[in-house]
């Protein structure tokens, strides 16, 4: 057993669940113990379990098995300690997670999560005087300083296999099929599966779209004889006009929904219908193209079952060194990918920071290469 100046440890799992969780508190929970005789104090869904003091005592049985399971065994929520939904309000409950850490004598609570979980735990090292160490996931890959996040894989795997199969029904009906792909600030599942899958136009949003020019490239594939075309849209996509009347301040970007209001025979309107981003992109080709076009959302199927090898390998690294890291009393860090290995880098350097794709990124040139239309 090697010296540690770390005695006994906390962890939680925040934000979106995502493949490759579980893979993670694995690789800590058997370094920290098997490695170092480190304590482990699993918290219960993300920050909120913190606050309530909900734990689970984690050790190599409790881990046992769960390197190929998908989704958490702590549970997670995507609450923050100092926004604390209680009693219909939020409320600042720092203290009441520094009061449980300090009852548990833990050294440093380990987060894994997405960017809001980075930034939350920043926050409680700064106001609340607690040590922390954190991991990068989600499928999004886009927290800042790492090459990649684990989910990121898994969840490319899944929407590449929709768009593969999503190809079989747009050539036989001669169809524009439009798959929403998640990834609401940051557009690297819908251009990674975009690109793998073959797809015809990639819409991410980073680079706000102008569909007439989609519909230009759409008939220009007609012309050639393609009868169908598949479009790959992350779900924050928005349009030249929405981005232009965002940065006027004249409209917050909207969450991809245009309000598209039914009305009965009399005229009066019966119900608001909330048009998804993808479905209006569909319908609005449709009509400027004559060419039926179908949608299909993937929503949280893309975060759904067991994680990749690529995941579970990333996964268990970082959770190893985490374990290494914790050992050498090195605290305050963010485990990161670079290259072919792990580093720790600060974490007030990727707290409140998102990594979005270059619009001269070489995956966007290398797609435009392929006679990809990025949607302008
Ligand atoms: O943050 C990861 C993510 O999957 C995003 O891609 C997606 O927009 C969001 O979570 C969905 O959040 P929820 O699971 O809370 O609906």
């Amino acid at each position: 057993m090697a010296a540690s100046k770390t005695k006994c440890i906390g962890i939680l799992t925040s934000g979106g669940d995502c493949p490759g969780l579980n893979a993670a508190i694995r690789g800590v929970v058997k370094a920290a113990i098997g490695s170092y005789g480190i304590k482990v104090v699993g918290f219960l869904d993300g920050f909120r379990g913190l606050v309530q003091n909900r734990t689970i005592a984690l050790d190599d049985r409790a881990v046992s098995g769960i390197l190929t399971q998908g989704g958490t065994i702590l549970g997670t929520a995507r609450d923050k300690p100092h926004k604390m939904p209680v009693g219909g309000k939020k409320m600042d409950m720092t203290d009441a997670a520094v009061e449980n850490i300090r009852k548990h004598h833990i050294d440093c609570l380990v987060c894994l999560g997405g960017g809001g979980t980075q930034k939350n735990a920043y926050h409680l090292h700064k106001e609340g005087g607690i040590d922390v160490l954190t991991l990068p996931k989600t499928i999004d890959n886009d927290v800042a300083e790492t090459d990649i996040t684990f989910g990121f894989d898994t969840a490319m795997n899944i929407a590449t296999d929709a768009i593969d199969r999503l190809h079989t029904t747009a050539t036989s009906h001669h169809r524009i099929i439009v798959c929403e792909i998640m990834g609401h600030n940051a557009g690297w599942l819908a251009l990674g599966a975009g690109i793998a899958g073959g797809a015809d136009v990639i819409m991410i949003p980073e680079i706000p779209y102008d569909l007439k020019a989609v519909a230009a490239h759409l008939e220009k594939r007609r012309m050639s004889g393609k009868r169908f075309s598949i479009i790959a849209v992350a779900e924050g996509a928005i349009s030249k006009a929405e981005a232009k009347a965002a940065a006027d301040g004249k409209k917050k970007k909207d969450k991809g929904a245009e309000v598209v209001v039914e009305r009965d025979a009399d005229g009066q309107p019966y119900h608001l219908v909330q048009e998804p981003k993808a479905s209006q992109i569909a319908r609005q080709l449709q009509q400027l193209t004559g060419t039926e076009a179908r949608v299909t959302s993937l929503g949280h199927v893309q975060r759904g079952g067991s994680p990749s090898p690529r995941d579970r390998f990333i996964s268990s690294i970082l959770g190893t060194a985490a374990a290494d890291a914790l050992a050498e009393g090195n605290y305050n860090n963010m485990i990161a990918v670079k290259g072919d290995r792990s580093e720790p880098v600060p974490l007030k350097d990727v707290a409140g920071k998102k990594k979005i794709v270059p619009a001269d990124h070489p995956s966007i040139i290398s797609a435009q290469r392929l006679g990809t239309c990025m949607g302008v």
